[in-house]
């Protein structure tokens, strides 16, 4: 073993394994102390290093102060070449970890987000006394910003708080909540002294009622990131060459690996053939039959299926998300700020795609990590922003895939920024391609829509109202229901709270179980308009692509209606409670807090529940079904004929 805990990285065995970590907390709250605990009670400290930092403590009158250690090590990489290539590390039984730069630097974000350094666990210090700070938060924030899923809560200081049990469980409800509330999760949170030892690499005897692991043991239980080649299957294809009639596709094996004989699916374009060669350059002297990730390949298929530069191989079990619109965790680079509504080229792996902003989520600035409120992202900053694209892409999110998951932004020619993919919240819409099933074959009605429509008085349609919870959704559509009854139409409401008591009870609120909520309504509803209902629909229906797809069910039928009241009127209505217990991290994904709502773009009635009382929208929306539903003077003729 090495006998400093600072070394130049890559020399040591390739194979030794290596967790890269960040220690992130508020000011004062122990950071440094952490670290120097760590490589002490690691045995990753000189001993030289010890006791300088003994005779350093003791000439200034305290204990062993282990931050001490930490100032050691800056005057030292003070004169190293360049911080980058030395680190500071610590070694257990497992493995090694590498403590990246301290974040709050324009530098760390920018390397974190390119990808020079990304972390793979995160230590969140947080003072027993004080409990999450303004820089906890933004720490913490930055773990979410750079697709940080591996974290430890270290509750620090507990000797001072005399060990105490209540104390650390507010703590950590504390933590928790705000976590929660930025969509993450700590994996453990851990009481701790970094001062005495306790809980750091040893089970401290002070807190008999903590029974998990302490912070060592907790790291050691992370997942290293999986190596590319254990990765599924990615072949962005770079070009298709064209040679004596035949085809070959070409590009690099970005992980995972791939077989002659094996059948490829190509996304977006949902396609399969089987791979019939594999060449590789240079060329090797017997025939390939397996290429790996980071090999450059020619290969041809069976079938001369639509592949073009951009679009991704993969095995079928295991393909990229398909989304037209997706979140980039973004670092801006150009003078000229990104604003809403302005369109950019990115780059995800070889596809090139226009995308327009549809919303700047949030802003950091770079300096403090405070969060700031505007609509637009100047050179320097980081910023969450949602890009929509017209046809769907394939893509894989950061936190799943570190190499695909990134892409780069071009204002013109130029490189504008860069950034991380980060899918939380979306859902894959792959489910939307999903092929029809071969050898069943629909069977007509012998009852004609006419008919059916002269019998009932009025045509089926769909009314789909959309909106937050809270938006007043379910009120209106019963209200409008009974109206609709006395009048003596045929009409049945679907709401999204009954329907997930029964048929989609097997539906959580995940992207994709929305997704299917949605996927699934739309089709009741169509059947229920085909049999000439006036279906009203209420559901959230958060995504604009699954409000779509229910539309090309039956456009004809289709209306999309907005029920409009903004999101501080619905939290402030909170009929059942479920902003409160939202906020409070015990709902996850909650719908405009959590999780996102694509409002309508050209609804084609928005129903303002905040400007106008119940009785208003009900008449509002009936008129509206009214207009929409009458069997025309002519047509009625042609019926009765
Ligand atoms: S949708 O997003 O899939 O369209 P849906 O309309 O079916 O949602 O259900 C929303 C209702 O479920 C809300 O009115 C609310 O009462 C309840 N609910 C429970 N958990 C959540 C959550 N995480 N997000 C939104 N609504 C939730």
């Amino acid at each position: 073993m090495e006998t400093t805990g600072v070394r130049m990285l890559g020399q040591k065995d390739k194979n030794y394994k290596q967790m890269r970590i960040v220690i992130v907390g508020h000011v004062d709250h122990g950071k440094s102390s952490l670290i120097g605990r760590l490589l002490f009670d690691t045995d990753s400290l000189p001993p030289n290093k010890q006791e300088e930092i003994r005779t350093m403590s003791e000439k200034r009158g305290m204990d062993m102060e282990w931050s001490f250690v930490l100032d050691s090590f800056q005057a030292e990489r003070d004169q190293a070449i360049t911080i980058d290539t030395t680190q500071i590390w610590f070694s257990t039984d497992k493995r090694d970890y590498v403590i990246i730069d301290a974040p709050g630097h324009r530098e760390f974000l920018k390397n974190m987000i390119s990808g020079a350094a990304a972390a793979e666990a995160a230590i969140l210090v947080v003072d027993a006394n004080e409990g999450v700070r303004e820089q906890t938060k933004r720490h913490a924030y930055l773990l979410h910003l750079l697709g940080l899923r591996q974290i430890v809560v270290a509750v620090n200081k507990m000797d001072l708080v005399n060990y105490d049990e209540a104390r650390f469980k507010e703590v950590s409800d504390e933590v928790n909540a705000y976590l929660t509330s930025i969509g993450l999760e700590a994996k453990s949170i851990v009481p701790i002294s970094a001062r005495t030892g306790d809980n750091v690499a040893q089970k401290t005897q002070a807190m008999p009622w903590y029974k998990k692991g302490d912070v060592i043991e907790q790291l050691d239980s992370f997942e290293p990131l999986a190596s590319l080649s254990d990765k599924p299957l990615r072949f962005p294809v770079q070009d298709v060459y064209r040679f004596d009639g035949q085809r070959t596709l070409v590009g690099r094996i970005e992980s995972g690996s791939l077989k002659k004989g094996q059948k490829i699916l190509f996304s977006p374009t949902n396609e399969i053939a089987e791979v019939t060669s594999i060449e590789a350059w240079p060329k090797p002297e017997k025939d390939i039959t397996e290429v790996h990730a980071g090999d450059v390949v020619g290969i041809k298929l069976d079938q001369p299926i639509f592949v073009e530069r951009g679009h991704i191989g993969s095995a079928k079990e295991e393909p990229p998300m398909l989304s037209n619109v997706f979140r980039v965790n973004l670092f801006w680079l150009s003078n000229k700020s990104l604003k809403v509504g302005n369109a950019y080229k990115i780059r995800i792996s070889t596809h090139e795609v226009m995308a327009t902003v549809q919303a700047l989520e949030k802003v950091v600035d770079t300096d403090d990590l405070a969060l700031s409120e505007t609509d637009e992202l100047k050179r320097n900053g980081v910023g969450e922003v949602v890009f929509r694209t017209r046809d769907v892409v394939a893509l894989d999110p950061y936190n799943q895939h570190q190499l695909m998951g990134r892409c780069v932004i071009y204002d013109g020619f130029d490189v504008a920024g860069g950034g991380i993919l980060n899918m939380d919240g979306y859902p894959d819409q792959r489910i939307n391609y999903i092929e029809k099933p071969k050898n069943i074959y629909t069977v007509d009605h012998l009852i004609p829509h006419q008919d059916r429509a002269r019998r009932n008085g009025h045509f089926g349609a769909i009314f789909w109202f959309t909106g937050l919870s809270g938006a007043g959704k379910s009120t209106l559509a019963m209200n409008v229901e009974r109206v609709l009854f006395e009048k003596g139409y045929h009409t049945y409401v679907l709401d999204g709270d009954n329907v997930r008591h029964g048929l989609n009870k097997d539906l959580g609120f995940s992207p994709e179980d929305r997704a299917e909520n949605i996927r699934r309504i739309g089709e009741v509803a169509a059947l229920q308009a085909d049999a000439g209902l006036i279906t009203i629909t209420s559901f959230i229906s958060p995504y604009r692509a699954d409000r779509q797809a229910a539309r090309d069910i039956s456009p004809e039928h289709f209306h999309e209606v907005y029920v409009k009241a903004d999101l501080d009127t619905c939290e402030s209505r909170d009929p059942k409670n479920l902003y409160k217990k939202a906020r409070e991290g015990k709902i996850k994904e909650f719908t405009g807090i959590s999780s996102p709502y694509e409002e309508p773009e050209n609804p084609d009635l928005v129903v303002d529940t905040q400007a106008n009382d119940l009785d208003i929208c009900v008449n509002q929306v009936v008129e509206y079904v009214e207009n929409h539903i009458r069997i025309p003077k002519n047509k009625l003729q042609a019926v009765k004929a």
